[in-house]
């Protein structure tokens, strides 16, 4: 078996090892990714759906975004709705800025359609997949292909794979550190053929536990539901979802949640996670590899993507200067975004469930609630947050 060469293998073909895998291209770095799952499974799973206005501008200037500019949904606020009422949040008043809803699922179409138009190598069904010798500066990847064994020579591993990759667990132990919070909560997500009931989100509080409503298209709505953190859905046929959603959604005489053929449902478990530092050696954590955050914030895909840019620059300077300044620095500048977006996203987490046992918790909630739909200042710094912090 003969290695192949190249400058940067990446395992992954998520948002961020797609991502990176084009950013790297566009400078002249080459790089092989490997990836698990098919295509298909790749580009038909179902994720996230919102894009910081940050995420549109990289994906535009990567020549990536004419589809996301033509069928995403531009969206200038959201509404939250508690004790029956809804209150709009004004993103375009309080920021200036939108978000853009459109699938991670499309995100990825796109991607992988640009990185092979440009003959990119991403292999498919990659087995077994190991990572070695990064902490020499002759990295190594080897993986199965139907069987047979097959070598990668690299510079740097960009650990891409998501919360339950190999790169991370291949760090020898006592170097990562690990922050971890899990939610005593999940995420029951339908995706039904039924046009969006409302232009714009809905996060729900209730006392009966959280919703939200968003969408995909203009026939296609997305919807979740707190449930319990190991839900069975075979406790859920599809007309307790609705009935459960219309409860916990209802805001008024004239609002009507629009039902339709459920489509695909699963249930999602919260947490939120760090490791620390986010490299080892030549190798580089990336998106969900090195961090999860519970979707309320809807940041995930938006966090793994601010990585790879990153971590995108610091390889340029390496190979235009030979300087690994910015590469040693790749942990330090990511975890302070990182940690910032942990908070967010721990916050709507935490102002928007329903929390078991303890009453105070519900007054205190509708209380916050109150003050943030009444307060431009409050308002106006879950916007910018939610809108995205500016990338560094
Ligand atoms: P992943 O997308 O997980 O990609 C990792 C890839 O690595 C996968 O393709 C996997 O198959 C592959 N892989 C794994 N192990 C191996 C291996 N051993 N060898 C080779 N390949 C491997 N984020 C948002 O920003 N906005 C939202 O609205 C939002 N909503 C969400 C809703 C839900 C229900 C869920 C589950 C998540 C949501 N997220 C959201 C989070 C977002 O989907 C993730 O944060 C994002 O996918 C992270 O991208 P990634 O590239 O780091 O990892
Ligand atoms: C989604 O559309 O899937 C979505 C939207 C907002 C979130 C999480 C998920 O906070």
């Amino acid at each position: 078996m003969k290695p192949t060469r190249t400058q940067v293998g990446i395992v992954g073909a998520g948002p961020a090892g797609l991502v990176l895998s084009h950013l790297l291209h566009r400078e002249g770095i080459e790089s092989i990714v490997l990836e698990s799952k098919s295509r298909q499974y790749c580009e038909e799973r179902i994720r996230a759906g919102v894009l910081e206005w940050g995420t549109v501008d990289l994906l535009n200037q990567m020549g990536v975004g004419e589809r996301m500019k033509r069928e995403g949904l531009v969206h200038y606020g959201i509404e939250l709705r508690f004790a029956g009422r809804g209150h709009r949040i004004d993103f375009k008043d309080l920021t200036g800025r939108a978000i853009t809803v459109y699938g991670q699922h499309e995100v990825i179409k796109d991607l992988i359609q640009a990185r092979l138009a440009d003959q990119g190598q991403i292999v498919f069904e990659a087995e077994d997949v190991r990572v070695q010798a990064f902490d020499t500066p002759r990295p190594k990847i080897q993986y199965a292909l139907s069987g047979n064994v097959q070598e990668i020579h690299c510079d740097f591993i960009a650990g891409c794979d998501g919360f339950h990759g190999v790169c991370r667990p291949s760090i020898p132990s006592g170097i990562l550190t690990a922050y971890e919070r899990i939610y005593p909560f999940g995420w029951l997500g339908i995706l039904a053929e039924a046009a969006p009931s409302s232009e714009e989100l809905i996060y729900a509080y209730h006392e009966r536990g959280f919703a939200l409503h968003s969408m995909r298209s203009p026939k296609i709505t997305r919807l979740y539901l707190q449930c319990g953190p190991e839900e069975d859905l075979a406790n859920w046929p599809d007309a307790k979802i609705w009935s459960e959603l219309q409860r916990r959604l209802a805001g008024g005489k004239e609002w009507k949640l629009n039902e339709g053929p459920i489509l695909q449902k699963g249930v999602t478990g919260m947490r939120s996670f760090v490791v620390e530092p986010m490299q080892y050696g030549r190798m580089f954590l990336a998106g969900d590899a090195a961090h999860i955050v519970p979707p309320t914030g809807a940041k995930g895909l938006n966090l793994a993507v601010a990585d790879v840019r990153v971590l995108a620059r610091g390889l340029k300077e390496f190979y235009f200067s030979g300087s690994t300044a910015l590469l040693d620095r790749y942990s330090e500048i990511c975890l302070r975004r990182v940690w910032r977006v942990q908070r967010f996203s721990w916050w709507m987490t935490s102002l928007l469930h329903r929390h078991e046992g303890n009453p105070f918790d519900d007054r205190r909630q509708l209380a916050e609630l109150d003050y943030l739909t009444s307060s431009r200042a409050a308002s106006q710094s879950l916007a910018e947050n939610y809108v995205g912090l500016p990338l560094d």
